[in-house]
């Protein structure tokens, strides 16, 4: 069957990028934190090749009127690309075309007031129209052997035909920390999700199994997004406009082969940047020694 004759292959990915980044103060004075590198690309750069291996050729970013770093990237660097042209540097002009690559589209949608992130995603529905879609967080970057997260999640979508969202599992006394599901029949992969809550108190979240940032959606959530008052935080939240969704259609929770780094928290970051360092073949040996010479200099015993 070709993409054409399914209605249930994504082809649109959503990219929440208007939040400010305090965490990352001062870096994010200038440089959007989706702008903050993992070895020699940004984080946005990550997102956007997941979705790109997923089938999605049109990349909507709903950005803030002060974050053009985002917009800058993604454009065409005619200097550059000339300069190293000139230089024969084919390997480095590859690199900067390749950001984007023929055939994928990227399309700016602004959100004039920070309301949410459920207020983001209602921000892009003129440009997704009809159709289902993926929302993907930049901030979730998740490593994966194989096919990334949201081209397994689209693949689940093949066959559910109903909307699905990324999950895992989180200690416990993490769960105000995410939207947590409950699911029947959770089959060790997936399961139909009947309840779904944003950041519950540890006491009454309805499980551990914790909303990580990748949605597939169908157009649905954006009537029920126009309808969802202010939430946790005071924020038109995601969550909750799924959580209506529910009455009405399929929602599974599906848990992807991969490991996701929380790279909205400085140690997320860290973490994130020593994997792909020892995943880099040209890095992972001076990566491995300069860790133990690190840990040797700072005085911890290895066990
Ligand atoms: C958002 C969602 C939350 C989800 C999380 C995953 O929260 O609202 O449901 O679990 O992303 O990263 P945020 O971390 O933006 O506060």
């Amino acid at each position: 069957m070709t993409p054409a004759h399914n209605p249930q292959r994504i082809r649109t990915a959503v990219f929440p990028v208007a939040g400010l980044g305090t965490r990352f103060l001062p870096a994010t004075k200038t440089v959007p934190k989706e702008m903050l590198p993992i070895i020699d690309r940004p984080l946005i750069q990550y997102a956007v090749d997941e979705a790109i291996a997923a089938g999605c050729d049109t990349l909507v970013f709903v950005t803030n009127r002060y974050k053009h770093a985002v917009a800058d990237y993604f454009d065409k660097a005619y200097e550059l690309e000339q300069k190293l042209e000139k230089a024969g540097k084919t390997e480095q002009l590859a690199l900067i075309r390749n950001v984007l690559p023929d055939g994928v589209r990227a399309v700016f949608v602004t959100q004039a007031e920070a309301l949410g992130l459920g207020h983001a995603v209602l921000c892009a529905r003129p440009v997704v129209g009809d159709a289902p879609f993926a929302v993907l967080l930049p901030d979730d970057l998740i490593w994966s052997r194989g096919d990334g997260a949201l081209k397994q999640m689209a693949d689940h979508a093949q066959h559910s035909g109903g909307s699905v969202v990324a999950v895992q599992d989180v200690p416990h006394e993490q769960t105000a920390s995410y939207g947590i599901v409950a699911t029947a029949a959770f089959d060790g992969q997936s399961g139909r999700i009947h309840q779904i809550v944003e950041k519950p108190d540890p006491d009454v979240a309805p499980s551990n199994l914790a909303v990580v940032g990748r949605y597939i959606l169908t157009p649905s959530i954006f009537d029920l997004l126009e309808r969802t008052p202010k939430g946790a935080g005071g924020e038109i939240q995601l969550t909750d406009a799924i959580a209506a969704l529910l009455d009405s259609e399929r929602v599974d929770a599906f848990r992807f082969h991969g490991t996701r780094f929380d790279c909205g928290t400085h140690i997320g970051l860290i973490e994130a940047t020593i994997r792909y360092a020892l995943d880099n073949e040209k890095l992972s040996d001076a990566a491995r020694s300069l860790m133990r010479n690190a840990l040797d200099e700072m005085g911890v015993v290895e066990s």
